[in-house]
C-alpha cells in the first residue's frame, strides 16, 4: 500500500469519523434534552445490580474500535467506507436529525405511558408473527412503516454516538478471511452465496457489496419497508436478491448458503424463536459454512454491564435482558454450529460459528 495514498486515506478517515461522531453526539445530547428524565415523576427507579460504568473503559473501547478499523483499512482488509468517500447530503442529514428529534418525543411519551411498550399497530397483520408486531424501542409503527425505516439509521448512530457502522464492519475481516479460504479451495467470490438475515436498512450489506462486489448476495428481512430501504441503499450493486421472509422459515434449500450474517437480530427475538432461527441457519448453511453473529455485548463481556441493565429500562426491548444472559455456544451448538472465535468492538460482539463439514 503506498504511503501517500494511505496518508490521504488516513486524513479522510479521521476527518470523516470525527465529523460523524460529533454530529451524532449532538443528536444524543439534544435527544436527552427532549426526552427528559428516564423515570416518570413519582416512580422510584429499581436499584441496579451492576456497578457504575467505568467511563475510562467506555472511552477507550470507543477509540479502540476506530483504531482497529483504521488498521484494517490501512492493511487493505477493506476499503475506506463508502460513506466516507462521498460528501454527505446536508439536507438529508438535517431532515433526518429533525425527524429523529420529533420521534424522540413520541418515544418519550410511550416510555412514560403504561402499556406503551406493547402498543401494536392498529392495522395488525395476520401474516406476521405476534412478537414481531410491537413498537420495539418504543418507535412509532415498530418495524412496519417507511418513516420508521427512514429514521432508524439516525437512531442507531445516535445511540452509539457515531460508532454503529464501524461496529457492524467488524464482520468484514471475518468475511474476508473466509472468502480467501474459499478462493484458495478454488471457489471464486462469484460462486459464493452470502445472506444477511434481518438486514434492516442494509447498513452491513452496503459495506459487503462495496468490498466484495462479485458475491452472490441475499438480503432478507420481515419488514417490507426496511427491505425497500436496503434496496435503495444498495442500488449500486446488481448482485443482491431481496426477500421478505421470517428468519425462522427461510426460503432456501438445505445446505445452499455459504455464509450467513445477522446483525442486531437475535436480541429482538423471544428465546424460543432464537432457537428456531439458530436451527434454520444451520439447515440452510452448507456443510463447513460460516455464520457471523453480530449483536449487543452480553453480561460479563465488558465492565459496562450497567449499560445492558439500563437499556431495556429506557427503551422497549422485551427480549434484550434474556439475550444478554444467553451463552451463545449454548444457543448455537445444539443446532450444529460450533464457536470459532469472537471479538468485542465497543458495544457489539462479533461471534463466528461453523457448521461441521
Ligand atoms: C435491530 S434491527 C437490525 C437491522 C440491521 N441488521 C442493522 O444492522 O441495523 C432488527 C431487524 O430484524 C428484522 N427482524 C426482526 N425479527 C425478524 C424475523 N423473525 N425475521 C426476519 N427479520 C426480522 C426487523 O425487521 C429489523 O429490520
Amino acid at each position: 500500500m503506498d504511503v501517500i495514498g494511505n496518508g490521504f486515506r488516513r486524513a479522510a478517515y479521521s476527518a470523516g469519523t470525527t465529523a460523524r461522531v460529533g454530529w451524532y453526539t449532538m443528536h444524543y445530547l439534544a435527544g436527552r434534552h427532549v426526552v427528559g428524565p428516564i423515570t416518570s415523576p413519582g416512580n422510584v427507579p429499581k436499584p441496579m445490580k451492576s456497578s457504575p460504568p467505568d467511563l475510562a473503559e467506555l472511552r477507550d473501547s470507543f477509540r479502540d474500535l476506530f483504531r482497529r478499523e483504521w488498521n484494517d483499512i490501512a492493511k487493505g482488509t477493506y476499503k475506506l467506507p463508502r460513506d466516507l468517500r462521498r460528501a454527505p447530503n446536508p439536507w438529508r442529514l438535517i431532515r433526518n436529525g429533525r425527524d429523529y428529534l420529533r420521534e424522540a418525543k413520541m418515544v418519550s411519551r410511550r416510555a412514560h405511558t403504561r402499556g406503551g411498550g406493547v402498543e401494536v399497530r392498529a392495522n395488525r397483520r395476520g401474516d406476521l408473527p405476534g412478537y414481531y408486531q410491537q413498537n420495539f424501542h418504543f418507535q412509532s409503527d415498530g418495524w412496519l412503516s417507511d418513516d420508521s425505516a427512514r429514521i432508524y439509521d439516525t437512531q442507531v448512530e445516535t445511540l452509539f454516538t457515531g460508532a454503529g457502522d464501524a461496529m457492524r464492519r467488524r464482520a468484514l475481516p471475518y468475511l474476508k478471511r473466509e472468502l480467501d479460504r474459499l478462493a484458495a479451495a478454488g471457489r471464486g467470490q462469484d460462486e459464493v452465496v452470502f445472506a444477511d438475515i434481518g438486514c434492516g436498512t442494509g447498513r452491513l450489506l452496503v459495506d459487503v457489496a462495496d468490498n466484495f462486489p462479485e458475491l452472490r448476495m441475499h438480503a432478507v428481512d420481515l419488514s417490507e419497508n426496511y427491505l425497500n430501504t436496503t434496496r435503495r441503499a444498495t442500488s449500486f450493486s446488481d448482485r443482491i436478491v431481496y426477500t421478505q421472509a421470517p428468519a425462522e422459515r427461510l426460503p432456501y434449500a438445505d445446505g445452499s448458503v455459504d455464509i450467513i450474517a445477522s446483525v442486531y437480530l437475535f436480541h429482538e427475538l423471544p428465546p424460543k424463536v432464537r432457537r428456531e432461527v439458530a436451527a434454520e441457519f444451520a439447515r440452510v448453511l452448507r456443510p463447513g459454512g460460516l455464520y457471523l453473529h453480530l449483536d449487543s455485548v452480553q453480561y460479563g463481556d465488558t465492565g459496562l454491564d450497567i449499560l445492558l441493565e439500563t437499556f431495556p429500562r429506557v427503551l422497549h426491548e422485551p427480549y434484550y435482558e434474556s439475550y444478554c444472559n444467553t451463552a451463545l455456544p449454548d444457543l448455537f451448538a445444539p443446532a450444529g454450529l460450533a464457536p470459532e472465535g469472537q471479538e468485542v468492538g465497543f458495544l457489539t460482539k462479533t461471534s463466528a460459528f461453523r457448521k461441521a463439514s
